[in-house]
């Protein structure tokens, strides 16, 4: 039976909120984090099982140490927090670009940083990145720019972090996340219609896929995308 602790950093909705369920269901000890401290105690009580809630904000990198102390012994990390942003270079917003930068690129890896000491040898950290890395659309010119930073960033991690395994999943747009589920009806069969499989990506595949990565004791410095072959089109 593995043991240790599962921290899901975005832990409080979609994706990240669907693996924390996963494991509190499989009896791990959880910790999930979201920026309001009474919503994510509530979301834990939700989730239920041996979890719990702390507050942070992955755009305010200094005070994360303070945030994350007590966290400790931890076995798997999942780093799913995202602020959704809209950006392009002809109408360039610098402070959102800055904000999402510094949420995804800084604050993703101070949250490492911080907890590095409480990972073991068999730990395995698990960073959401998106297929808007290969893929951009109008408006994704930071989200773009941070997904393909999130590529660098699980390079060097495995190289500096070794034995703990990092690996990365780029999904595509998950058609049942709290994200998405609402989409207009056309934009979701032209979605449907670009995807080989048939069928959007769907959390429960998400969450096995993020299972694999964080589980798989060979899987190690992979960016998965997770997108019923998108990408061949
Ligand atoms: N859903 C998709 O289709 C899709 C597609 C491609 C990539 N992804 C990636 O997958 C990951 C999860 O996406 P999702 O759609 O499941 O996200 P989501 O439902 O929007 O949830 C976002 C989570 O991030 C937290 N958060 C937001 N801003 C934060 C901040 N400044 N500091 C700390 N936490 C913050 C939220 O917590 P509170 O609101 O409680 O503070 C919440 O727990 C993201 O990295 C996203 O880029 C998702």
């Amino acid at each position: 039976m593995a043991s240790g602790t599962v921290v899901v950093v975005g832990g409080t909705r979609g994706l990240g909120r669907e693996l924390a369920q996963h494991y509190a269901d499989a009896g791990r000890d959880v910790v999930i984090t979201g920026r309001d401290e009474s919503a994510a105690a509530a979301c834990a009580r939700e989730i239920g099982g041996s979890t719990r809630a702390l507050a942070l904000d992955l755009a305010n990198p200094h005070e994360l140490a303070d945030r994350l102390a007590g966290v400790e012994d931890v076995q798997h990390l999942v780093l799913a927090a995202i602020d959704r942003d809209s950006n392009s270079v002809r109408a360039y917003d610098i402070a959102a670009a800055l904000r999402l930068v510094t949420l995804k690129l800084v604050g993703y890896t101070e949250v490492i940083h911080v907890l590095a000491p409480h990972l073991q040898a068999d730990s395995s950290i698990l960073i959401f990145g998106g297929l808007a890395r290969d893929r951009p659309y109008p408006g994704s010119t930071t989200v773009t720019t941070v997904n393909g930073g999130v590529t660098g960033l699980v390079r060097t991690l495995v190289i500096e972090l070794a034995p703990t395994r990092v690996n990365a999943l780029h999904p595509a747009i998950v058609g049942d996340s709290p994200q998405w589920r609402d989409m207009p009806k056309e934009r979701f069969d032209a979605l449907v219609a670009r995807t080989p499989t048939g069928k959007l990506v769907t959390m429960a595949e998400v969450v096995d896929a993020s299972r694999f990565l964080l589980e798989n004791a060979a899987i190690n410095g992979i960016n998965l995308p997770v997108d019923g072959g998108w990408l061949c089109m």
